[in-house]
């Protein structure tokens, strides 16, 4: 939904890419199962439940790369796919925050491992932190990303589930995010609405990867 679309020799580079081998690496249960940091990294973060599993499938066009569910807590781990053959980067699925029902000590394993990786990974790139787009910004959210403005790294707000609000409502969250994106200093000013039922979004956000990572 950004006024300039992405220049297309990207978006068709972002597409090659993305729709060639890519494979699990491992699972990360605690940082020091961390892979060996010698690839660009670009991780998805956000509330449990937002989306973030089915966006990295959406992204990779394969269905199941990520474990997807209903019940918020699915994604306990920090999951790495490296993507392409010679590799060209990592993808990172995260632990959400933010839930509640979880115990308290696997809520708070859950954060330090997620806030450690996202203060701490010197390949980091960028984190996409997911907003999903019927409820906007939350205070959950604005602590990542006074976590993420404090230490200086990169990231970009992405709504998700674009498909289960009317194209109105989408248009007013949109503006709303992109607003205040703008006032957060290590934020892209740039806000993708995305769905992964429906594809809305999906090469642009293949393209704004390839871009973080250039
Ligand atoms: P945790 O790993 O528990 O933090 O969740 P997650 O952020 O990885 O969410 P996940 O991808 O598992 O998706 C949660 C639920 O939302 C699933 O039932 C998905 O099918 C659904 N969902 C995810 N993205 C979309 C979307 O774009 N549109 C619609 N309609 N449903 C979606
Ligand atoms: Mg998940």
């Amino acid at each position: 939904m950004t006024d300039d679309p992405e220049p297309s020799d990207l978006v068709e580079t972002a597409r090659k890419l993305f729709s060639g081998p890519i494979a699990f690496l491992k699972s990360a249960p605690q940082l020091k199962f961390l892979p060996d940091p010698d690839y660009p990294e670009v991780a998805f973060a956000g509330r449990s439940n937002v989306g973030k599993s089915s966006l990295l499938n959406a992204l990779t066009n394969r269905n199941g790369l990520a474990r997807t569910s209903n019940t918020p807590g699915r994604t306990q781990e920090l999951n790495f796919f490296d993507v392409g053959d010679p590799m060209v980067l990592r993808l990172v699925d995260m632990p959400g925050y933010g839930f509640a029902k979880a115990p308290k000590d696997v809520v708070k394993k859950w954060r330090f491992l997620v806030n450690d990786y996202l203060r701490g990974r010197v390949v980091l790139k960028r984190a996409l932190v997911l907003i999903d787009a019927r409820h906007g910004i939350k205070d959950v959210d604005r602590e990542v990303m006074k976590m993420l403005d404090d230490a200086a790294v990169s990231y970009r707000l992405v709504l998700t589930k674009a498909d289960k609000i009317k194209p109105t409502e989408l248009a007013d969250v949109h503006a709303k995010t992109v607003a205040e994106a703008r006032t957060r200093p290590a934020a892209h000013p740039e806000v993708i609405a995305t769905s992964s039922e429906t594809g809305q979004g999906i090469a642009e956000l293949r393209a704004g990867v390839i871009e973080a990572i250039g």
